[in-house]
């Protein structure tokens, strides 16, 4: 798991290395539209909540869940706005399934399903505004790591 996530930054930083050399080249050399998606083929980037990367259907069923199981001792408002992006901006949605299954609700960590802390998790992406897409975000650790918070 550490390997990985060295490697992910390696190749993250791989990009930006590529990203700053061809902007220090100048417009000139590169291509005339380096989009992301053409970098991205050399060296797949993570994707970001920004990108839609779960349904309104899941973080509906999410939000259920909250009511169901979190409800009891906390409010929406504490897993939205600034505070909450600023503790988790450069981290991975994979880092907050962890932190849930590991240790929400404390009396019994781990008592959700996957799927269940899945959609929870979804359900407060919503709330701070991150768009819905097509396809829910899978009950899969090794996905949801590559999964960044922020752009
Ligand atoms: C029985 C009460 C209780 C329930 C139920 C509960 N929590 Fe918590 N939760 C707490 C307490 C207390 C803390 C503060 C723990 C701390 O800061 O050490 C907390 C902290 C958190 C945090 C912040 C952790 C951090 O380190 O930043 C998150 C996120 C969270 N809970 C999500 C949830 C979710 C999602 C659920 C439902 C699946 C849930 N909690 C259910 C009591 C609860």
């Amino acid at each position: 798991m550490v390997l990985s996530r060295v490697l992910r930054n390696a190749k993250v930083g791989a990009v930006l290395l590529v990203s700053a050399v061809l902007l220090a080249e100048g417009c000139a050399s590169a291509p005339p539209r380096q989009t992301s998606s053409s970098v991205a083929s050399a060296a797949p980037a993570a994707r970001s909540v920004v990108d839609g990367v779960f349904t309104k259907r899941q973080a509906a069923r999410g939000g259920r869940s909250f009511e169901r199981f979190c409800s009891a001792c906390h409010r929406t408002r504490e897993f939205r706005g600034t505070v909450f992006q600023l503790a988790w901006t450069g981290r991975v949605v994979g880092d907050l399934l962890q932190l849930l299954v590991d240790t929400m609700p404390p009396d019994d960590p781990g008592s959700l399903g996957t799927e269940d802390y899945t959609d929870v998790l979804t359900y407060l992406l919503q709330l701070n505004g991150y768009p819905a897409g097509e396809e829910e975000l899978p009950a899969d650790l090794s996905v949801l790591m590559d999964v960044r918070f922020g752009i």
